[in-house]
């Protein structure tokens, strides 16, 4: 058997759970080497300060990587492309996170020659699922800990546990449910959550307004695309990062982007979880649009179940598998000719198209307008329908379908 791993880089939020794993690693897990990794996919908190935690908790090395750019880039607008949506509704905001905190694990273990990575998460979720398999996919030699699907530590004892290091942490004013915050949206599950009968009261929402507090005057905004990526806001140039940050301001605004859901978890539990991601949802919604519109329709039913499965492989952890990359072939191969802009008109909780157009727009006028100018040819419709309707006219005498008689 292999010698258990002894140099280990941690993904480390700051939280109860993760500060608990480092004394947890070294005391109980004989790593004798720690690397706290935090990512900065846009969570919001000061991370200087988590930084300094880590290394109080007993931590070797912590390093604060800003991957916001990169998460935006190349996780956030692929999805976009893919119209990447799990469960029909989830548009897969924390998801995209993981595969890219497992890349910078590994990375990082490379750098610090460690034989490990190690995660907080708890076995019930989706997370240690993507953590591990992303892992495993980029590079299977190394180790992954994952303590708290170990440990069997309620809450209190994880925080007794950690008190014996010096390290409680301050939990006097604790949310009742749990939370998961990236730019491209935020995800509440668990604690009173889990009551499906509860509707969530106002203070479950940190970035969309209620419709009913939305204002009373909409608010109008046009995205622009080329080659399926986002590149501008009514008519600027707008960088991505700025762009996102923009469109969950203004969709948070008007209460767009909100999901209350029964999610489908990998490890088969079903579970209630909360979302709400202007942004993405604003961006899923304009993509899809302007896909309608300068894409063939064959093309778009056959695009639909790959952005399904799309959407099934980034939830299922699976984002550096074969699959995942060979549909982001076939929807990166049609985004060359996703290029225009869609207008959005943002309304009490609800977005809607107003507007649409693209230089290589497949909607003409020209042919499909009942007016004078129309350069459609009816008369062809007599011909196109008389091959068209065969089958259904052989159908017809094979299986009865007008009386007998008139069959002759
Ligand atoms: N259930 C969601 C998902 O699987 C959200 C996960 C949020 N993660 C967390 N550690 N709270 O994508």
């Amino acid at each position: 058997m292999a010698a258990s791993p002894r140099r280990v880089v941690l993904a480390y939020s700051g939280g109860v759970d993760t500060t608990a794993c480092i004394p947890y690693l070294r005391h109980e897990m004989g790593c004798e080497y720690i690397v706290a990794m935090t990512a900065d996919l846009g969570q919001g908190d000061e991370l200087e300060p988590v930084r300094e935690k880590a290394l109080k908790a007993g931590a070797d090395v912590a390093v604060v990587v800003d991957a916001k750019e990169r998460f935006v880039r190349e996780f956030g607008f692929p999805a976009v492309a893919a119209n990447a949506v799990y469960d029909g509704q989830y548009p897969l905001s924390s998801a995209l996170g993981r595969p890219l905190i497992a890349d910078l694990l590994v990375g990082l273990a490379h750098e610090y020659d460690c034989d490990a990575v190690a995660h907080g998460c708890t076995g019930k979720g989706n997370d240690q699922v993507r953590l591990d398999l992303a892992v495993a996919l980029l590079d299977p030699r190394l180790a992954i800990l994952a303590p708290a699907r170990r440990w069997g530590f309620s809450r209190a004892e994880t925080i007794a546990y950690s008190e014996n290091f010096g390290i409680a942490p301050h939990v006097s004013k604790e949310k009742p449910w749990a939370i998961d915050l990236n730019i491209l949206g935020r995800n509440v599950e668990a604690g009173l959550i889990e009551d499906l009968s509860w509707e969530p009261t106002e203070e479950v929402w940190a970035l969309t307004q209620s419709a009913e507090a939305a204002p009373a005057v909409p608010e109008y905004v046009t995205i622009g695309f080329v080659a399926g990526v986002p590149v501008s806001l009514d008519g600027e140039p707008c960088a991505p990062l700025d762009l996102v940050a923009r469109l969950n301001e203004l969709g948070g605004r008007h209460g767009v982007g909100r999901v209350d859901m029964i999610e489908n978890r990998v490890v088969g539990l079903k579970s209630r979880e909360l979302y709400e991601a202007p942004a993405l949802t604003l961006l899923l919604q304009a993509h899809r649009e302007l896909e309608n519109l300068v894409l063939p329709a064959d093309v778009l039913t056959h695009k639909a179940p790959i952005e399904q499965a799309y959407a099934k492989q980034v939830y299922d952890g699976l984002w550096f598998g074969p699959l995942r990359q060979a549909l982001d072939g076939f929807v990166g191969s049609l985004q060359q000719y996703v290029t225009g802009d869609i207008r959005l008109k943002l309304y009490k909780g609800v977005s809607t198209v107003v507007g649409r157009s693209a230089p290589k727009s497949m909607y003409r006028y020209d042919l499909v307008t009942y007016g004078p100018e129309s350069a459609f040819n009816q008369d062809s419709a007599e011909g196109f329908i008389d091959i068209f309707g065969l089958p259904s006219r052989v159908w017809a005498r094979n299986h009865g379908m007008v009386p007998e008689p008139e069959l002759a």
